[in-house]
């Protein structure tokens, strides 16, 4: 069976060319005027990219099957253009063994709608103690090691495991957070936050550990990548650690260039997100890091939770944010950078670092496995959360307009998701 997707704009990384693209076995197999196929989707006004790849998703399967499974993340995850997306090491149990890796793995191929890329954790149960097994993880195919929801606070452990990760070639992801200064910290700590008067989370609390990260990468020479960087400090750090050479990525959340404390004034806990929504001078180097390189992809740290426990108050509700299904839009309309750079940063970057280049985010040429996303720049739409595939609701986007929407996606060169609806 052949597919080919009509009247479109290719944008790969050689920039944009009008053209047909036929798909068949899995494969990019020509692209040129006026293709016919056994199956013809239609992408008149549409850019047609490599797919999407998140580095940065909670997908709560194991553990939390109330709030996502692996199948409705996935769901969520094509209709948001994904083709790939890293599963966080979170759940319960967690990413420290080979099973629950494996199974996590093999979920995502069940429900395939996108290829389940599972982290490992950095550490036995993500509790900053002892090494997990990184070895026999990554010869399990893990790329990606990381304890996000906390930060490993031991230096030395830290640097032990950048040691043996640079062995095993595998990619480190810290969550940066000095967890004694966070103790109790519901929002972000500045003058809405005296204004409300609630505990808050410190810039200074990220920028130390983005701060000893980079030395510990200069001291072992591995690389370090920097989960949701949110604070100007550490956008600046990261930007003087690149200019020296260093192995360092960054990725941003959409929340934390679109969200400013200002949006907790009335203590919503929609709004409570680890790390905190920061002030607009935050925002603003956050989108200039995005800008020129410095951060090099966007990653929506999806962080589904029930309505009971969003419902709570703000002090006891648990931090996070629906993000798949609003990022592509929310990046083209907030972000001010031309197309070509919005799909640099959802895509071909984000994909190198999950060690996955080599089937999503390529160029779309001859041969090329064909992870595919149609989306059309221009379409309005309003966000609603009965609107999204996720099994949860917590979006603090409901009601907003943005500007956006993917049509189609295809995961080797099966149509995941055709005129926005998810086909499985
Ligand atoms: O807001 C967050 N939610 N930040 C994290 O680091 C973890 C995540 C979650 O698992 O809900």
């Amino acid at each position: 069976m052949s597919v080919v997707i009509k009247n479109g704009t290719v944008l790969d990384r050689r920039g944009e060319q009008r053209g047909d693209v036929r798909i068949a076995d899995g494969v990019v197999t020509e692209v040129g005027a006026n293709l016919s196929g056994d199956v013809e989707l239609d992408a008149s006004g549409c850019m047609v990219s490599p797919g999407f790849v998140d580095l940065h998703v909670h997908l709560r399967q194991p553990g939390r099957e109330e709030a996502e499974t692996i199948e409705t993340g996935s769901r969520a995850a094509a209709r948001g253009g994904f083709t790939a997306v890293v599963a966080m090491p979170n759940t319960e149990p967690p990413h420290d063994s080979l099973a629950v890796v494996q199974m996590v793995r093999r979920l995502g191929e069940q429900a395939g709608l996108c290829e389940v890329l599972p982290s490992g954790c950095i550490t036995m149960g993500r509790l900053g103690e002892t090494l997990a097994p990184f070895s026999e993880l990554a010869a399990a195919g893990v790329h990606i090691f990381t304890d996000d929801g906390t930060g490993v606070q031991d230096p030395l452990l830290m640097r032990r495991a950048l040691e043996y990760g640079k062995s095993l070639g595998i990619v480190l992801a810290q969550h940066c957070e000095v967890s004694r200064l966070t103790e109790g910290a519901v929002m972000h700590e500045g003058g809405c936050c005296s204004r409300l008067g609630v505990p808050g989370w410190p810039s200074v609390a990220e920028e130390l550990m983005v701060f000893r990260d980079i030395e510990l990468s200069r001291l072992t020479g591995a690389p370090v990548h920097f989960l949701h960087l949110s604070t100007a400090k550490s956008v600046d750090l990261v930007r003087g650690a690149k200019a020296e050479g260093l192995l360092v990525t960054a990725e941003a959340a959409p929340h934390h260039f679109t969200l400013t404390d200002e949006s907790l004034s009335g203590f919503d806990p929609i709004f409570k997100v680890n790390p905190p929504l920061r002030e607009a001078a935050d925002i603003a180097a956050v989108k200039r890091g995005l800008a020129d390189g410095t951060i090099d992809a966007i990653a929506t740290d999806h962080a589904p939770h029930v309505s009971e426990s969003k419902e709570m108050p703000l002090d006891q509700a648990p931090p996070g944010m629906l993000g798949l299904e609003t990022s592509l839009a929310l990046s083209i309309s907030e972000l001010g950078l031309d197309l070509g750079q919005v799909v640099a940063l959802l895509s071909w970057r984000p994909a190198a670092i999950a060690g996955v280049a080599d089937r999503h985010g390529r160029d779309i040429e001859v041969g090329a496995p064909a992870n595919i996303t149609v989306f059309d720049p221009d379409l309005n739409w309003r966000v609603t959360a009965a609107g999204l595939a996720s099994k949860s609701r917590n979006t603090p986007y409901a009601g907003r307009s943005v500007r956006g929407k993917v049509r189609h996606t295809l995961l080797r060169g099966i149509p995941t998701v055709i005129d926005g609806e998810a086909q499985r």
